[in-house]
């Protein structure tokens, strides 16, 4: 039986970078995306270049119940999946009722239902197997609230209580859970909001630190960058609100006049 590690959004950005990551140490891998060319291409390349077999899979995550699609296709290939990479995601920007609510509606079945239902999925056979690693993208807004993106910062609070929940739950189960909080990163992921700093982190700085924060001891979550390590000292610093007004100062100025 041979084992794969399944990318969500594998097609750019941070997760492009986990799965040469994983290429590069020998996993076979699913890789999901919309954007079906470029998996494709990229099937093929990381096949012959790594030597490890790349299944691609198109769906779109945002759609209702999409997760179990996904999870019946890997079954109908008879593919297992012993590392899950829950990386797809987008943010939306600016007044809440300013931006479109059907697409606000979507950033919460990507962001929060499909990462969930996919954990809730494939947990169940690393279970059964005794083995398995599931990594969540969260963010540096995971840790405190973030006016003007403020279904994204919730959706990404859910990822860290959610993996920090079951990484404890799994814990005698040879599971591990980990959620990775970038701080901001250049990627495809500012193209539509404009970004608020100038002080980038690269989509393989964020793997390098989720794989030194796996290989070494047990921790939960994986905090990258100083922006991210600010934001997560933070509310032990400061009260709620005051959190709040610094946040939303820095949000204010990119974002608070975006217009969805
Ligand atoms: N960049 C940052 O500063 C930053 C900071 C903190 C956290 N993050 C998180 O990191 C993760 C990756 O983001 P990124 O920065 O690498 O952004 P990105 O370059 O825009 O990549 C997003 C990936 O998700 C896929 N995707 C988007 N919508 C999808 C959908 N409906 N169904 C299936 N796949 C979908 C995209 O592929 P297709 O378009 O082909 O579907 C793409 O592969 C996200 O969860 C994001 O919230 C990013």
């Amino acid at each position: 039986m041979e084992n794969y590690t399944l990318i969500t959004g594998a097609s750019s950005g941070i997760g492009n970078a986990f799965a040469k990551a994983y290429a590069e140490r020998g996993h076979n891998l699913i890789i999901v995306a919309r954007s079906g060319d470029k998996l494709k291409a990229m099937a093929r390349d990381y096949a012959e270049k790594y030597k490890i077999k790349v299944e691609y899979m198109i769906f779109d995550l945002s759609l209702e119940n999409i997760a179990k699609a996904v999870y019946d296709e890997v079954n109908r290939r008879g593919l297992t999946v012993d590392t899950l990479v829950n990386n797809a995601g987008f943010a939306t920007t600016g007044l809440l009722h300013t931006a479109d609510y059907k697409i606000q509606h979507e950033e919460i079945l990507l962001n929060v239902a499909a990462m969930t239902e996919l954990t809730y999925l494939f947990i169940k056979g690393m279970s059964e197997r005794g083995k398995g690693t599931v990594i969540n993208l969260g963010s540096c807004v995971s840790f405190t609230p973030f006016p003007y993106s403020a279904v994204y910062a919730a959706t990404k609070a859910y990822v860290l209580s959610f993996s920090e929940s079951i990484s404890y739950e799994y814990r005698d189960k040879g599971i591990r859970v980990l959620a990775v909080c970038p701080a901001p990163t250049q990627t495809h992921f500012f193209d539509k909001c404009g970004n608020v700093t100038d002080n980038m982190r690269t989509p393989a700085n964020v793997v390098g630190s989720a794989f030194k924060t796996l290989e070494k001891g047990r921790k939960t979550v994986c905090k990258d960058g100083i922006i991210t390590k600010l934001q997560a000292f933070m509310p032990r610093l400061l009260t709620r609100r005051a959190a709040l007004n610094i946040t939303g100062r820095i949000s204010g100025r990119a974002w608070g006049k975006n217009n969805g």
